[in-house]
């Protein structure tokens, strides 16, 4: 642990060079509240020049398939050699506990790796023509231009290489805005990527606010496409202020998992308890909405508490520590006052329900009811309520009932359940057997109605990065 000792200052990358500006933003250790780094402000100048240098990057510097794949699998190593010093940035920035963060560098190595092996498979498609003899068809795919990735705290390495891998394995360059509070590993992921020879003006940071320098990005018409992760409201002022330009929008949710009768009612129990309570519940499919069946709602419910009973809570730069700070007092407050409301409303705390300072304690809460904000909002927070339910067709329509859907998770041991459920949940991924919370970085992750629009997972990310061009041979000319 060295990071703790040291106030790191850091510049932002634009135009290949790291610049010093006025102001900087600080970062705090989540947990202990000291002063962790300061990092370089962008001012509306810096935004500009980092536009119109990615604008010219684009432009004039060649960045061929067989260099975007070395700068690529050279980063995942880097990252790699660093995940030490990386991992205790994340924890002490972002509160997310050591093991988890150590996790998180591992995953976005192979998130790298993913997006180089991408940049080779990048293809168009020879087009059959029958109807006008003569003409070759087929199609090629172009880089579509400047990136803006406007990217969250909760993975705060992770989610900005989803953006950054399949933005450079297509050929884009990328401005990327991260969300301050955890901007040192960005900073740190930009030192690599440089160290790995990524072309001058393909990787450009910019921090700052969302009223400054994202109203700046969204605005510039030189930016050709938005990738971002964040709030729907957020989301939704993006589609609003970018018209005809397209944006990749990865938003929330208040995920639910159904536990059937037949499934193995105390390995969910398990699962669920570690997975709405991981990254103090910050996480886009955390565990918000469990529904039960009744015959086995008690021994789900025993289980479940004394399994988040055992979680140790805690600094999360300690390695035993599962839960670990919220971003913000700001945020453990808001989380305080969401569940005083449902208790107010009829709901029962069966264990948790304290706060000290950031810290909110892992939160089990039944009788809850449409109409309370634990359940119609996304909690993002380590809180899980459960609701029992008699048939499957109306769990099913619980779940439905949410203006969101990214993911649900359904514990069952029937196999024509698990083929029939997906094709009435409304949401964007279904997890057979495990909660909400599974992802694995290859696949296609994202959501329908409010939870966004768009896939990550490099394979199909890189689909959104790249214009299909037609192209018809005349040959009989
Ligand atoms: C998210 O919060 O959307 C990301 C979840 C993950 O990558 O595990």
């Amino acid at each position: 642990m060295v990071l703790q000792k040291n106030i790191v200052k850091e510049k932002l990358l634009i135009n290949g060079n790291w610049i010093e500006t006025e102001d900087t933003h600080k970062v705090y250790n989540k947990y202990t509240g000291e002063l962790f780094s300061e990092i370089a402000l962008a001012d509306e100048k810096t935004v500009d020049f980092a536009i119109e240098s990615a604008v010219r990057a684009h432009k004039e510097v060649d960045f061929p398939v067989e260099q975007r794949y070395k700068v690529l699998m050279h980063t995942a190593k880097l990252l790699k050699e660093h995940e030490d010093e990386i991992a205790e940035m994340i924890a002490i920035e972002g509160g997310k506990p050591i093991t988890d963060a150590r996790v998180e560098v591992g995953r976005s190595v192979s998130t790298l790796e993913l997006a180089a092996i991408e940049s080779k498979k990048l293809v168009g498609e020879m087009i059959p023509n029958h109807s006008t003899p003569g003409r070759f068809l087929y199609t090629i795919k172009k880089p579509v231009g400047v990136v803006a990735a406007i990217t969250p705290f909760n993975f705060p390495l992770n989610l900005v290489v989803h953006k950054v891998g399949p933005a450079l394995a297509a050929g884009n360059p990328i401005i990327i805005k991260p969300a301050s509070d955890t901007a040192t590993t960005t900073v740190k992921l930009c030192e690599l990527l440089e160290e790995a020879g990524v072309p001058k003006g393909y990787v450009q940071c910019v921090v700052g606010s969302g009223r400054t320098v994202g109203e700046q990005l969204l605005n510039d018409e030189r930016i050709a496409h938005y990738t971002f992760t964040g709030s729907p409201a957020v989301g939704k002022h993006i589609n609003h202020t970018i018209g005809l330009r397209k944006a990749t929008l990865e938003l929330g949710s208040n995920s639910a998992t159904i536990v059937h009768g037949d499934a193995d009612v105390q390995k969910a129990a398990q699962k669920a308890a570690k997975m709405a309570t991981a990254n103090a519940g910050q996480v886009c499919i955390s565990v918000q909405r469990i529904f039960v069946q009744d015959s086995v709602k008690e021994a789900f419910i025993q289980t479940l508490v004394e399994e988040v009973n055992k979680l140790k809570v805690g600094n999360p730069v300690e390695s035993d520590t599962n839960v670990g700070p919220m971003i913000s007092e700001k945020e453990a407050i808001r989380i305080e006052e969401w569940v005083e409301e449902a208790v107010k409303g009829g709901a029962s705390i069966l264990t948790g329900g304290k706060r000290e300072g950031s810290v909110y304690y892992p939160t089990v809460l039944t009788n809850v009811k449409k109409g309370m904000k634990v359940v119609d909002e996304e909690a993002f927070a380590p809180i899980v309520s459960i609701t029992s339910y008699d048939t499957i067709e109306e769990a099913i329509e619980l779940v439905n009932d949410s203006k969101y859907g990214l993911q649900a998770g359904i514990y069952t041991s029937d196999l024509s359940l698990s083929y029939k459920i997906p094709h009435l949940l409304e949401v964007g991924g279904v997890i057979v057997n495990d909660t909400s919370s599974f992802r694995a970085d290859q696949m296609p992750y994202g959501g329908v109605k409010e939870s966004g629009n768009g896939k990550e997972g490099p394979a199909y990310a890189i689909q959104e990065l790249v214009d299909t061009v037609t192209v018809v041979v005349n040959l009989e000319e």
